[in-house]
């Protein structure tokens, strides 16, 4: 039954064609989304990536065999028709590209038949995850996923001409590095010809485009797969794609530069939208404070507020363990949501506890100017008057505390502002908010390995004017010379600049524990080459699938991605990983 294309040609894709091929003739090839009889005619809409076209088969003009095949196509079938286009004589679809026209069919080829689909493939159906993974072939040949896909490819291209542009030389670094544990959990692959011994896959291209910068390249840039076995999130995958960079000879300024203009380009190129630029700057520090996350979203307001010196011996237990211990209180302002009821607040103080507080403080003021509060006794006239206006806080409003350690403060506020923003709608989702949040932290205490870890990776070069703190029990005040790219509450990409210096290198090792032996087992490489002459330099990358998760609206990277994981890290389709064969593992000495 399958008929072969010998000797036809397509001349256009679906929504190529334009009402001013009306009267020629035109080859088209793809799958049947729907066949409608209609007595003496019968109509088709043939779709490809570039959208639908609708085939009219009519009796006269395809001949009895032709017709009587085409009564026997369905979903999903691949055909190839040639025929006029002629412009429709009734329902115009005013929804369709194409829906002025239509093709009157003088030959229709069957080239595959299809069972039918276990989903029907339409944009924005409701099918289960799990049953669109299994068959991700199909579930990519719904036009959003298309789109998505066909976008996520033109971002490569404006990219890839915007960094030439610019003078990047791309360079392709290994796959088979070696492990330097140092961030997430390495994925790793097992060495046959040197048994017991392991490549690591890369988290990223970091040490070998510090390389390429001491050999001269000047500026590399890589569009590089990078995996990471970390825990999967919405915008998190096990193997995923950076856009990565490095430049020598630059400082931050430059490198946030060049990339405020390959932003506003792809936003031009592809979406048609003026990104104005300089694009904002904001410390890491304002933006805990402000915002309770090093990635806000300032699209809204609803900012944190710092009370704890109103606050202070107030007698309430919780304020004043959190007080005396170091931390702080802080607050959000629910504008308008005084009146909530109890059950609707004692909600919210779950989900706070879910985001790791100990519990939630509120106060309220109703519309008629009484107030209540979970603290109340706790509280004279005074100091509810120095909180209302040290929160711009009107009759009506709805004020929500947090007393912790700052981190779980910052934490608790910075989740409850977004999901709060999100259920309340406040949130344009029209908007793209850029944003750099810069000055970051050199270090980060790690309460798990009870130690302080290189906030953005042991490469990044201190503020010149904080080496000092270093190797003091202040270190954890040293800034960074590292910068984040944030749109819309994501972090989108982040880099820095690096240390090129040996002294200030070995400051860093040792603040980090590092002995310079265990140093320079695990960094030697590029140790010994910065020992050979090496530029100043500095890099950033982007994640490739969050830019592009963000630029379609999409929630979920895995939208974005033609063949991505689930949670537990397993592909549905394929079912990778699977167990091997005991003959494969023998051969690289392993026992499981
Ligand atoms: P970083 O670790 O911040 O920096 O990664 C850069 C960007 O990569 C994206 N990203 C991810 N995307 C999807 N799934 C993941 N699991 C995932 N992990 C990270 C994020 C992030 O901003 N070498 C440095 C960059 C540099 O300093 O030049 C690096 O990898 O969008
Ligand atoms: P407890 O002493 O744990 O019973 O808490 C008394 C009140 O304080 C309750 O309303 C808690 O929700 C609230 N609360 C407890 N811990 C905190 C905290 N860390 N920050 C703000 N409020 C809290």
């Amino acid at each position: 039954m399958a008929e072969t294309i010998q000797g036809m040609h397509r001349s256009h894709r679906c929504a190529e064609v334009t009402t001013s091929d009306i009267g020629s003739k035109v080859t088209l090839m793809g799958w049947v989304q729907k066949r409608r009889n209609l007595g003496s005619l019968v109509f088709v809409d043939l779709r490809d990536r570039s959208g639908l076209m609708q085939v009219v088969f009519d009796e006269p003009a395809i001949g009895a065999e032709g017709f009587e095949k085409a009564l026997s196509l369905r979903s999903e079938f691949v055909i190839a028709v040639c025929g006029k286009v002629a412009k429709r004589t009734a329902a115009v679809n005013e929804n369709l590209a194409t829906g002025e026209i239509e093709v009157i069919a003088e030959e229709l080829r069957v080239l595959s038949e299809a069972q039918t689909p276990p989903f029907p493939i339409e944009e924005g159906i409701n099918t289960k995850d799990e049953l669109r993974l299994r068959h991700r072939y199909l579930d990519l040949r719904r036009p959003d996923l298309q789109r998505n896909i066909m976008i996520r490819s033109r971002v490569m291209s404006v990219v890839r001409n915007f960094l030439a542009e610019e003078g990047f030389i791309e360079i392709e670094t290994p796959i088979l590095q070696k492990s330097t544990p140092e961030g997430a959990r390495d994925y790793l692959v097992p060495s046959r010809i040197h048994q017991g011994s392991f490549y690591a896959l890369p988290q990223s291209p970091q040490l070998f485009k510090q390389l390429l910068m001491c050999s001269g390249f000047d500026r590399y840039y890589q569009i590089a797969k990078c995996f990471r076995d970390e825990d999967l999130r919405a915008d998190r995958q096990p193997e995923f794609t950076q856009i990565d960079m490095e430049l020598s000879f630059v400082e931050a300024d430059d490198v946030i530069d060049v990339n405020e203009r390959l932003i506003a380009r792809i936003w031009k190129e592809i979406l048609d939208i003026d990104i104005s630029l300089p694009l904002p700057r904001m410390t890491w520090q304002e933006a805990m404070d402000r915002f309770g996350t090093d990635k806000p979203d300032t699209r809204f307001g609803m900012e944190l507020h710092d009370i704890s010196e109103i606050l202070k011996g107030c007698g309430f237990k919780v304020f004043d363990s959190a007080l005396e211990n170091g931390g702080s209180v802080r607050g959000i302002n629910v504008r308008g949501e005084g009146g909530m009821s109890r059950k609707q607040i004692d909600k919210l103080v779950e989900e706070a506890k879910g985001m790791g507080a100990g519990g939630l403080a509120w106060l309220a003021l109703s519309e008629d100017g009484a107030m209540k509060s979970s603290f109340a006794k706790f509280l004279s006239e005074e100091t509810v008057s120095a909180i209302v206006e040290a929160m711009d806080a009107k009759a009506g409003d709805l004020l929500l505390f947090a007393a912790d350690r700052n981190k779980i403060v910052w934490e608790v506020l910075g989740s409850l502002r977004v999901s709060l923003g999100k259920k309340l709608g406040l949130i344009d989702e029209n908007r793209f908010d850029f944003l750099w949040v810069v000055d970051f932290p050199l270090f980060e205490w790690s309460d798990e390995q009870n130690r302080y870890l290189a906030m953005h990776h042991p490469f990044t070069m201190p503020f010149i004017s904080d080496i000092e703190l270093m190797n003091t029990q202040d270190k954890g005040k040293a800034r960074a010379e590292a910068y984040d790219i944030v749109l819309n509450g994501t972090e989108l990409g982040g880099g820095s600049v690096r240390i090129h210096q040996d002294d200030i290198q070995e400051k860093m090792f040792e603040a980090l524990g590092f002995t310079p032996e265990e140093a320079h087992k695990r960094f030697g490489f590029l140790l010994d080459a910065f020992t050979y002459g090496v530029p100043p330099h500095a890099g950033l990358a982007y994640g490739l699938d969050r830019l592009v998760m963000l630029m379609v609206g999409a929630d979920s990277i895995r939208d974005v991605i033609a063949f991505p994981k689930v949670k537990d890290a397993s592909d549905l389709m394929t079912e990778a990983p699977t167990e091997v064969d005991a003959a494969q593992l023998e051969e690289l000495g392993i026992r499981v």
